[in-house]
C-alpha cells in the first residue's frame, strides 16, 4: 500500500482511567488535548519538535512514542516507512495519570491512518488492538480513540471496548500535583491477590458506576468506592490519597486518576456555574496550593481526530 497523504494533523484527548472501581477497565476522555503535526519526508531523517509538556524531556528520535506508534501503524497497513518531521504541541501533563502515553500512541496510530491511502486498514478496533500491544492500557487507549466514557475488556490480542453514557450534569475536575509518578511504580505496590470480600464489593460498585455515570450522578459517591488499588497505592502518593479522603468526606466523588498521582473529582455541574466540588477543593488546600493545579475539564465526547491531511 502507498501513502495517500504526506502531511497530517491529529488531536487526541487526555484520559482518566479506573474512575475508582473500574480498575484497568473504565476510562473517560477529558477536554485537554495534544496536537501532533506529521510530515512524511523524502529523506530518511527523523525530526521531532516538542512544545509544552515533555519538551526537552522526551526523546526526539525514533524512540519517541508517537514515532514508534506511527511506524507500527504504517507496518500494519502495509504502507512504506519514510523519514518523518513531527511537531508535537503537548498539553497533557506527563507522569500524572492523565493518559499522556496512551495519547501519544493513539496519536501516532491515527497519524498513520491519516497518511495511508486505505485508512480502513486502521479502523478503531485495529487502533485499540495496536495501542494495547504498544502501551498496555486499554482503559486509557479506548477513551482516547472513542471519546466519552468507555469500558474495555480482554487483553493483548483480544481487546474490545464499548462506549458508555455520561450524564450531562457530570463535570470532571482534575487536581494535578507538581510531582510525577510512573505507572510502573504505582503498579509495583499492588498485591498479587486481594480478599474475596473486597473483590465482591468492587464488582458491585463498578456495575453501579455505569448506572451513576450515565443516569444517576447523585449515586457517584457510593459508586466510586474502590477496594482494589487506591489504598494499596497510598504509600507512593500519600498527598493524593489524603486529598481523595478529604473530598470524599465532603461528599465529593473523588478518585485517583489512572495510576495517579492526579486526583479526579466526578463533580456535578451547579446551575449558577462551577461544580459541587469547588468549595471542598478550596477548603482542602486552605489557600496554599503548593504547586497543585485545579483544572475543571469537560468530558471530551469525541476521541482522536484527524484534523487535516494533505499532499504537497
Ligand atoms: N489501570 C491502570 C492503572 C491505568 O491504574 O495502573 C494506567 O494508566
Amino acid at each position: 500500500m502507498r501513502l495517500g497523504a504526506d502531511r497530517v494533523r491529529v488531536r487526541v484527548p487526555a484520559t482518566s482511567a479506573n474512575l475508582g472501581p473500574g480498575f484497568d477497565a473504565l476510562g473517560l476522555a477529558l477536554a485537554l488535548h495534544d496536537d501532533v503535526e506529521v510530515r512524511a519526508l523524502g529523506s530518511p531523517d527523523v525530526v521531532v519538535d516538542v512544545t509544552g509538556e515533555g519538551a526537552g524531556e522526551v526523546p526526539d528520535d525514533e524512540r519517541h512514542l508517537v514515532v514508534q506508534a506511527l511506524r507500527a501503524g504504517l507496518d500494519h497497513a502495509g504502507a512504506p516507512q519514510s523519514g518523518l518531521h513531527l511537531v508535537c504541541h503537548n498539553r497533557i501533563p506527563h507522569g500524572r495519570g492523565l493518559g499522556s502515553s496512551a495519547a501519544a500512541v493513539v496519536a501516532g496510530l491515527a497519524a498513520a491512518r491519516g497518511l495511508v491511502a486505505e485508512p480502513q486498514a486502521l479502523s478503531d478496533d485495529v487502533l485499540l488492538a495496536l495501542a494495547t500491544e504498544l502501551e498496555g492500557h486499554p482503559d486509557n487507549a479506548a477513551p482516547a480513540i472513542l471519546g466519552g466514557a468507555t469500558l474495555a475488556w480482554g487483553g493483548t490480542g483480544s481487546v474490545r471496548a464499548v462506549p458508555l453514557d455520561v450524564h450531562p450534569d457530570v463535570a470532571p475536575v482534575v487536581v494535578i500535583p507538581p510531582t510525577t509518578l510512573s505507572t510502573k511504580a504505582a503498579r509495583g505496590v499492588l498485591p498479587p491477590t486481594v480478599p474475596h470480600a473486597d473483590a465482591a464489593q468492587q464488582a458491585g460498585r463498578a456495575a453501579l458506576l455505569v448506572e451513576a455515570l450515565g443516569r444517576r450522578p447523585e449515586l457517584l459517591l457510593d459508586a466510586t468506592v474502590d477496594t482494589l488499588h487506591q489504598e494499596y497505592r497510598r504509600s507512593v502518593m500519600p498527598h493524593s490519597l489524603a486529598l481523595v479522603d478529604a473530598l470524599r468526606s465532603a461528599g465529593v466523588a473523588a478518585v485517583v486518576s489512572g495510576a495517579g498521582p492526579t486526583v479526579l473529582a466526578l463533580a456535578r455541574r451547579l446551575e449558577g456555574g462551577g461544580t459541587d466540588a469547588d468549595e471542598a477543593i478550596a477548603a482542602a488546600f486552605g489557600g496554599a496550593m503548593g504547586g497543585w493545579r485545579v483544572l475543571p475539564l469537560a468530558v471530551a465526547h469525541g476521541g482522536v481526530e484527524i484534523v487535516a491531511a494533505a499532499n504537497g
